[in-house]
């Protein structure tokens, strides 16, 4: 049996795949939705209390890493899908920490997610949209000022590494028509709500979200708010610019690509620590600002140096993806009124 508007999303107990969820649940291009959500934690049903038909959604516990799982979320009662959104994984840190377990989750389940689209797509008769989070993770050792399209990503990292290969892999099968991929290689989203995560770039968001809780954050980055280090420029986007160009990117008609690559990256701005730091005091006052306590971590100053900090928007820009207007004040702003009404 298969069907149109069938869309499995992994990762779905997570931050962002649970908010891309939500999104499709209201996404007027796809209309008559049937959801599959999936991740080793139970995912929750976001349909629940909520205008859709909760029993449009299926929430599904499984292992990636086990091919026979990945199997399974193709043979629902919904059908085959039509898209899948990939966005399961172990973040940076955890990556680096257990290389092997890294690469299992991040490459070597990705690519059975890809041969299963593969099969699946034969039988539903069109190659299965694979939309896959991909990261800025990707670029290492000396960059340009700027990131083009045309600049070669050497990741230096396991975290990077499995999202190359995963990337590479999701170009060909493209090209070669076995699915329609679609990649966003995402800026760092701040500010993220929840416990901090086991990302090297966490205190990002920890610096904003903390504060505004009337909870201590640590700065990893210099010794006072006065440090040179707070300097350091950052590449970002806010939670929902970077949901709606998720949703976006299963849109875009397939020949708007190049035969080469399926990848783009999501639009963002630089801002510095700094310039966070700023925001926060103007949204949250001096009360705020006092709960960032310094304590300055080389390693970490190293990697998040290492990272890009400036991209050309203008290809993603052309194929109509959008980008946060205003900086910081705007994401704060807005990050205070959630905590205000009880939502991050
Ligand atoms: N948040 C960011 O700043 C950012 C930046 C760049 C890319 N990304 C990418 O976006 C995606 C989502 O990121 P996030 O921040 O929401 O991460 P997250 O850690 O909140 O969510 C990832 C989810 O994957 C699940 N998962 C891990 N191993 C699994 C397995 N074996 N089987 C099934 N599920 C498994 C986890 O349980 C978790 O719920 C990831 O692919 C990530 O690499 C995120």
């Amino acid at each position: 049996m298969s069907a149109t508007n069938v869309v499995v999303v992994t990762g779905a107990g997570g931050f962002l795949a649970s908010l891309v969820a939500r999104a499709l649940l209201e996404d007027t291009l796809t209309p008559n939705i049937r959801l599959i959500l999936t991740d080793v934690i139970q995912p929750k049903n976001p349909a629940a209390g909520g205008a859709t038909d909760p029993e449009h959604v299926l929430t599904i516990k499984a292992d990636l890493t086990d091919p026979k799982e990945i199997d399974a979320l193709f043979n629902t009662p919904f059908g085959i899908p039509d898209t899948v959104y990939c966005m399961h994984g172990i973040m940076s840190r955890g990556s680096e920490d257990n290389f092997d377990f890294g690469l299992k989750v991040n490459a070597d389940s990705v690519r059975d997610l890809l041969q299963a689209s593969r099969r699946y797509g034969t039988q539903l008769g069109k190659p299965i949209r694979f939309v896959f989070t991909s990261s800025c993770a990707v670029y290492g050792g000396p960059l340009p000022h700027m990131i083009t399209p045309e600049t070669i990503a050497t990741p230096e990292g396991a975290y990077g590494l499995a999202k190359l290969s995963s990337e590479l892999f999701i170009n060909e099968f493209s090209r070669r028509g076995l699915i329609d991929g679609r990649i966003l290689r995402l800026p760092t989203i701040v500010v993220r709500p929840g416990p901090p995560a086991a990302a090297a770039s966490s205190f990002l968001s920890g610096i904003i979200r903390e504060p505004l809780k009337g909870v201590e954050a640590t700065c990893p980055m210099g010794t006072s708010i006065s440090s040179p280090e707070l300097d350091l420029p950052v590449w970002l986007s806010s939670p929902q610019t970077v949901i709606r160009n998720l949703i976006h990117a299963k849109h875009i008609p397939s020949s708007a690509f190049p035969s080469h690559t399926r990848v783009v990256c999501a639009p963002g701005f630089t801002a510095t620590v700094r310039h966070e730091i700023d925001a926060l005091r103007q949204v949250g006052g001096e009360e705020a600002l006092k709960l960032i306590k310094f304590e300055d971590d080389p390693p970490t100053k190293r990697l998040v140096d290492s990272w890009p900090q400036r991209f050309d928007n203008t290809y993603a820009l052309s194929l109509g993806f959008t980008i946060d207007e205003g900086g910081m004040i705007p994401i704060v702003d807005r990050f205070k009124k959630d905590v205000e009404a009880g939502i991050a």
